[in-house]
């Protein structure tokens, strides 16, 4: 199983066992992670699930589609790391991977 590590604003990382398939915001929402309310389900559509991502992760996160990019060009703090963790698939290539959590969700 693979594991993601939520990291929140402060620095405090909460490594989590991921099922693959299910999506990092999902992940997050089983487990009482702070600072991603996924208030729209997963639907694209609010961008409370916003995450930053390792570096070294990047490229196998892959890009954001065009509907996920346009939800980021709203959100707040968006930097050039930034996804929408409901739009990103666990899989085992994703294990380790550490995500943090922006401020102003929190
Ligand atoms: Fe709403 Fe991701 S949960 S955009």
């Amino acid at each position: 199983m693979p594991k993601i590590i939520y990291v929140d604003h402060t620095g405090e990382e909460r490594a989590i066992e991921a099922t693959n398939g299910e999506t990092v915001m999902e992940t997050a929402i089983k487990n009482s992670i702070p600072g991603i309310d996924a208030d729209c389900g997963g639907a694209c559509a609010c961008a409370t699930c916003h995450v930053y991502i390792d570096e070294g992760f990047m490229e196998k996160v892959g890009k954001p589609e065009d509907m996920e990019q346009s939800m980021l060009d709203f959100a707040e703090n968006v930097q050039s790391n930034s996804r929408l963790s409901c739009q990103i698939s666990v899989s085992d290539d994703l294990d380790g991977m550490r995500v943090t959590t922006p401020e102003s969700q929190h």
